[in-house]
């Protein structure tokens, strides 16, 4: 008899065959290069104002806004599951927004409140905040806006520093400035270190592309922007030189972490932004493609649990150490 791995067909003469290390799972594991883990997970999570209130994103299928008390419960358990980090997005009552954001730097806004809930009740997870101006403005854009539609950059630097401080003051671990203003990540770390906050960490959306996949996001917030759209701030999908020059400002500025956003059309970009810095790099598995993941696997046309796995690992594999994805939770469980 001969044994699983003489061979039994061998016609050409060959020194290398690489199919010997894949031809067991136990093989194929040994040489696998990129192995996803739940410490590689960073889980966004919507909360809204009320009370006992878990309302689904129509766009997001299994993705929730959740009010504080019930975030709570939810954030616990994805803890329990091993998931070290969450990022906290807020839905801002359309009676609270105005032209400013004004409501975005209030001690006690609905972002302050829940990150103290949280630190309180969960203290180990990482809480991180978004910074940026759009989920309470009336227009939706990430800036102040002057008379003429232009997005202001340095008027909104500054308000975008309160905001940062107040959720420092909050007790936030990081703070991830998501709105593509020049000169932000510099201007948010002075503030934070004059102010005592050093530990507080910068995880920069530095090369934050203008996408279609952020779509069911503005859903989930009701941000669309009511007018233009956001190419005079957020990257041209064209480019990848520039990208590597906003992740090289955002370092000298001070960031912990650098990100690339949208993950899944911009694997090339991932990888180019990991082989040129030596910090830790994120990489946004963005509403859209979240979506179409979810909304394929509806039809039956894919295996959801396997596309999930294959995507991420394909982040992992691009460069990214860190994934924000809407699948967190669900990989947690499939990785247990
Ligand atoms: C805005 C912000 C967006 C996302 C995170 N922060 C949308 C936008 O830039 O319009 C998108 C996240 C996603 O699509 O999952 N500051």
């Amino acid at each position: 008899m001969l044994s699983a791995n003489s061979n039994t067909d061998q016609s050409l003469n060959l020194v290398q065959r690489p199919r010997r290390l894949r031809r067991t799972e136990t093989l194929r594991k040994m040489v696998r290069e990129t192995i996803l883990t739940v410490d590689d997970l960073i889980y966004p999570m919507f909360v809204m104002t009320g009370e006992g209130q878990k309302v689904e994103i129509p766009s997001m299928p299994e993705c929730y806004r959740y009010s504080v008390d019930l975030l709570l419960k939810e954030v616990a358990e994805v803890s329990q599951l091993g998931i070290k980090a969450i990022a906290l997005f807020p839905v801002i009552p359309e009676n609270q927004k105005d032209d400013t954001g004004t409501e975005s730097c209030n001690p006690a806004g609905l972002v302050q409140k829940t990150v103290k809930a949280i630190k309180n009740a969960v203290p180990d997870i990482i809480v991180i905040t978004d910074v940026a101006l759009d989920p309470f403005t009336t227009h939706g854009h990430d800036g102040l806006v002057d008379e003429n539609g232009v997005i202001l950059n340095d008027p909104t630097v500054e308000v975008l520093v309160k905001m940062a401080l107040s959720q420092a003051q909050a007790g936030a671990d990081f703070v991830a400035p998501s709105d593509m203003m020049d000169g932000r990540v510099g201007a948010i770390r002075q503030a934070l270190d004059a102010e005592g906050y050093i530990n507080v960490g910068i995880l920069a959306y530095s090369a934050k592309y203008a996408s279609a996949y952020y779509g069911p996001f503005r859903d989930a917030l009701d941000s669309a922007p009511k007018f233009g759209d956001k190419k005079t701030y957020q990257m041209d999908a064209g480019n990848s030189k520039e990208a590597l020059k906003e992740v090289e400002l955002d370092i000298a500025e001070g960031a912990d972490i650098v990100m690339v956003k949208p993950a899944l059309a911009y694997l090339d970009i991932i990888h180019q932004v990991k082989i040129n810095t030596n910090l830790p790099v994120a990489a946004y598995n963005v509403s859209g493609e979240y979506a179409m993941i979810k909304a394929a696997a509806a039809n039956g046309w894919i295996d959801e649990k396997k596309v999930i796995l294959e995507t991420l690992t394909s982040m992992k594999r691009a460069g990214a150490d860190l994934i924000l994805t809407y699948f967190a939770k669900e990989v947690a469980l499939m990785l247990m």
